[in-house]
């Protein structure tokens, strides 16, 4: 392959969706990530999901923001992201509220971050959505069939135990580190499963 358009490659986004669910840390741990990583990130929001985020995290995400990451509005139809020409690595929709996965689901693109996500899909780029309500109704579960279906992960906001978490944000890492899986992006978030394995009883 041309070394010149593997450059151009490395630097194509991934991009973040904020929805109004539950679980703004899990948002912000991932910007972390990629802050820290020095990797592109198009940061994309609702309006309820800069709201709850900043009822949970006590700052704005405007503020939270590193400068680096672009944040699009759920109206800005003019983002390059709502193209299908503007190519991404992957989008993550983190947390992913049950409005929002459904209108994912049925193709809606009413606003900038169901549109990126109809893109994704049709384009065949990576979309991992990460759901957090529960319990879930039988909508829900067929929504996320529907995804499944389409190729979209489904990962849902549910951290597991096995690392024993010391606190919150070690909850949180367990679901990031998942997403990062997923991207095929290395992460030292959590023990390996060979180091849990060594870890002392
Ligand atoms: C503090 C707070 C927490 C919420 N948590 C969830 C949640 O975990 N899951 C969910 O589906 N909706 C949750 N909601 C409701 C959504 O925000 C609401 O359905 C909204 O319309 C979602 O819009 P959006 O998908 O455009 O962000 C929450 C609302 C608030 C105010």
């Amino acid at each position: 392959m041309n070394n010149k358009f593997q450059t151009l490659d490395d630097r194509q986004p991934y991009i973040l969706a904020i929805t109004g669910a539950s679980g703004a840390i899990y948002a912000k741990t991932l910007i972390a990530y990629f802050y820290q990583h020095n990797l592109p990130l198009i940061c994309l929001a609702t309006r309820v999901g800069k709201k709850v985020w900043e009822w949970e995290m006590g700052v704005s995400l405007e503020k939270a923001l590193p400068t680096s990451v672009s944040l699009y509005e759920e109206d800005d139809w003019w983002a390059p992201v709502a193209s299908g020409s503007v190519k991404a690595k992957g989008m993550v929709v983190m947390p992913c509220s049950m409005g929002t996965l459904a209108a994912i689901a049925h193709g809606l693109s009413r606003n900038l971050i169901q549109r990126t996500a109809d893109v994704m899909l049709k384009e065949r780029h990576p979309l991992i959505i990460v759901p957090r309500e529960t319990p879930l109704h039988a909508m829900h579960l067929e929504n996320m069939l529907f995804l499944t279906r389409l190729g979209a992960i489904i990962l849902p906001a549910m951290p597991a135990f096995y690392h024993r978490p010391k606190d919150i944000q070690d909850l949180a890492n367990f679901v990031v580190a998942r997403v990062l899986d997923h991207l095929g992006l290395p992460h030292t978030l959590i023990p390996s499963w060979k180091e849990m394995a060594n870890i002392e009883a």
